[in-house]
């Protein structure tokens, strides 16, 4: 794999200036995934950036100034947004469970908010009368659920989310402003969108005060190739279901998404340094100066997740056109320590450098303190 040879210029500089793991971001290739989202054509939109993909405040700044705004499920995402700068329903603020004191700070920010179950709005409209709040819709049985990385987010085995009963018992149904959903991440098909998004606009009819759809993100990247989710063919799909809609509401309903993994996953690389070598079972084991604690993607979809990896820095040593089968080993006796496995790579040498392409996103913010190893710094170009 080739990486852009900026990015490669600028993290060989750095190098000469650490010899700890590192991420560096394309802040272009960043601002450039923010205006493909932003260029969908319906017009009363709002993009709300997902903090859990990447919440470091460098990186927020940036998708800040595109004119982004913010999603978070957690009160120090929710903390950090607003020392940001974002404010009221600049905000969005989904989650499940939360208890009493949460919901009265996520009231006070006047995010717009979620809820996810039954109870969640009770406990809402006890302590918040006549507060306008979103709901979570489980669409299960309207369309079939794909599995997706991290599992079901919709269907019967999604712990997620209301069901169709439970929606048309709530009582109060006008202070519903919004519907929300979240399909699954990773995904393409722009069809299968478009079903899941019908399939929640359709119970909009049960809530005279319905304000906003929001359908999440999900928004693949190809692993392998790093190909990226097209905004066209998409773009004019959503439009037209919002504007049927919003017929339907005799009022134009308010877009809302909520991109993560998308937004920065091809912008970013993580940097590290070969320490060891090792030859087990026709596989090369390369031994690196960080752990997957420090680069958590690998860890936590083992067989699941894939980065490309460009072997830079003693370059006149790499025998290119002998590649084999190689694993990419942490610098720990955990036994699961693998920031790569069978990936096809040319022999590598102790002192080369290991670049992990598409690591922008859930990479940095996955950090564990697992094991013990620092939280590799973040550097922007
Ligand atoms: C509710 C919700 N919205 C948005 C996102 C961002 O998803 P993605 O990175 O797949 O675009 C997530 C991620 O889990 C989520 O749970």
């Amino acid at each position: 794999m080739e990486f852009n040879p900026k990015i490669i210029k600028s993290l060989l500089k750095k190098l000469k200036e650490t010899n700890l793991p590192f991420y560096i971001y394309d802040t272009l290739s960043i601002k450039n995934n923010c205006q493909s989202i932003l260029s969908i054509p319906y017009k009363n939109k709002a993009v709300h950036f997902a903090s859990m993909a990447n919440s470091s405040p460098k990186y927020i700044k940036i998708v800040k100034q595109c004119g982004l705004n913010i999603f978070v499920n957690s009160v120090p995402h929710l903390r950090l947004a607003q020392k940001l700068g974002y404010k009221n329903r600049t905000i969005v603020y989904t989650s499940s469970g939360m208890d009493l004191p949460t919901m009265k700070l996520v009231n006070e920010s006047r995010a717009l908010v979620n809820l996810d179950s039954v109870n969640q709005v009770k406990l809402w409209q006890k302590n918040f009368k006549n507060k306008k709040f979103g709901i979570r819709y489980n669409i299960a049985g309207v369309v079939e659920p794909k599995s997706t990385r991290a599992g079901y987010f919709i269907g019967k085995n999604s712990r997620l989310g209301l069901t169709f009963d439970e929606i048309k018992s709530l009582e109060n149904k006008h202070l519903v402003y919004g519907l929300h959903l979240y399909v699954g991440t990773d995904l393409y098909d722009v069809e299968y969108f478009m079903a899941c998004y019908k399939a929640l606009a359709e119970v909009g009819k049960y809530f005279p005060g319905l304000n906003y759809l929001d359908f999440g993100g999900g928004f693949g990247i190809n692993d392998s190739d790093g190909k990226m989710f097209s905004f066209k063919e998409y773009g004019e799909m959503i439009t037209e279901l919002m504007d049927f809609y919003s017929k339907e509401h005799k009022k134009v309903l308010k877009l809302i998404l909520e991109p993560g993994r998308i937004i920065g996953g091809n912008a970013g690389y993580f940097v590290c340094k070969v320490t060891d070598i090792k030859h087990r079972n026709n596989t090369q084991l390369v031994g690196v100066n960080a752990s997957s604690v420090q680069f958590p993607r690998p860890l936590f979809y083992p067989d699941d997740s894939y980065h490309p990896i460009q072997v830079v820095g003693k370059s006149k040593n790499i025998k290119f056109n002998n590649k084999m089968s190689t694993s990419v080993t942490g610098c720990s006796t955990y036994s699961r320590d693998y920031l790569a496995t069978n990936q096809n790579l040319p022999e590598i040498d102790i002192g080369d450098v290991l670049v992990f392409g598409n690591a922008g996103s859930y990479c940095a913010s996955s950090f564990t303190n697992f094991l013990g190893f620092p939280k590799p710094k973040e550097y922007f170009v």
